[in-house]
């Protein structure tokens, strides 16, 4: 019998493709089902892999639920943290990702929020839609000019990267934050490494680009907020949890920062009560990556990650069962 693959969320036809021409049976999960667990955890009965989207809980019930069969979960996105990679590890069980594929968009997405917060477009689009904009005034919606600014970049991984790369064309000061140095990063923009206090003190936009993990939740809270500049524009285009939504929300709320931009949230789909009601932020369904070619480009490395295990090779993106690859979410670890 063909080894069963599901596929829990409609997405590029791509994925089944790959899958259906290297001799595996697909199933999808049926529309009306998407984001159900106990859907989930029905359909995963016996199935050899599972190609996921950060939507879907990867948890102990749905490994349970799957069975000894299950050799292979391959996310169809960069972050993991959907997954308990551990439990996957601890049943042999393969995790992948799609790195590098979305860098790009990602870091695109993230200057559509530096550009959108700092220069206040989606206000400025409000009042012309309004009927109540009277013509050019020379202190209408003053923003915070980006050429020759400052910015820090948390997290200078691959997206952290590119997004630094992005802001030579505005001639920034750059900072980046970061458990590593990034000597390429030094060489290409001149960007510096510095400890987090240091970088939001002196940082004019800030762009967030860490994983979720155990440390890095909460690692903007009501302190760092209260570090930055009261003109600062804050990014987010990592996971939400990364920043204690209700201090950000007290905090453009009095003024403590100029603006943020938001492309994740804590308590996805779910806002912090007054995030909505804010004029000085711009607030995005988290589509870093979505573009259509990246979309495509996700389900095709997804899918072939899939047919490599199931062939027996190591897949190109694995996530764990290498050294030092295994790592705990936030969200497996009572966070
Ligand atoms: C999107 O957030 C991803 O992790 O791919």
């Amino acid at each position: 019998m063909a080894a069963r693959v599901l596929i829990t969320r409609r997405m590029p036809e791509v994925a089944a493709e790959i899958l259906q021409e290297a001799g595996l049976s697909v199933e999808l999960l049926p529309p009306r089902e998407e984001g159900s667990p106990a859907a989930l955890r029905e359909r995963v009965r016996g199935c050899t892999a599972l190609l996921a989207t950060l939507r879907e809980r990867i948890d102990r019930d749905v490994l349970e639920a799957a069975g000894p069969a299950l050799r292979v979960v391959a996310n169809c996105a960069v972050g993991f943290d959907n997954i308990d990679v551990p439990a996957c590890t601890a049943r042999g069980v393969r995790v992948t990702n799609t790195p590098d594929v979305l860098t790009d968009a990602t870091a695109d997405l993230a200057w559509a929020l530096v550009l959108a917060a700092a220069r206040r477009v989606v206000e400025g689009d409000q009042l012309v839609r309004s009927g109540r904009w009277a013509g050019w005034e020379p202190l209408q919606l003053l923003g915070l000019e980006l050429t020759g600014a400052t910015l820090g970049v948390i997290g200078a991984g691959r997206i952290g990267a590119a997004v630094a790369r992005r802001s030579l064309g505005f001639r920034m000061r750059v900072f980046y934050c970061d458990v590593r140095p990034n000597p390429q990063l030094e060489a290409e923009v001149g960007a510096q490494q510095c400890e987090l206090e240091r970088l939001l003190r002196a940082s004019d936009v800030v762009s967030l680009h860490v994983p979720l993990t155990m440390q890095n939740v909460h690692l903007i809270g009501a302190a760092q907020l209260a570090q930055m500049k009261p003109t600062a524009v804050l990014v987010n285009t990592s996971r939400g949890p990364v920043i204690d939504e209700a201090a950000l929300v007290d905090a453009l709320r009095t003024g403590r920062i100029a603006a943020a931009g938001l492309d994740v949230y804590e308590n996805e789909p779910r806002l912090a009560p007054g995030l909505a009601e804010l004029p000085n932020v711009v607030l995005l369904p988290h589509l870093g990556s979505a573009t259509t070619e990246t979309r495509r480009r996700m389900a095709a490395m997804a899918a072939e990650n899939v047919v490599a295990v199931l062939a027996g090779r190591p897949p190109p993106n694995p996530v764990n069962l290498r050294q030092g690859l295994d790592v705990e979410s936030a969200r497996f670890a009572g966070a």
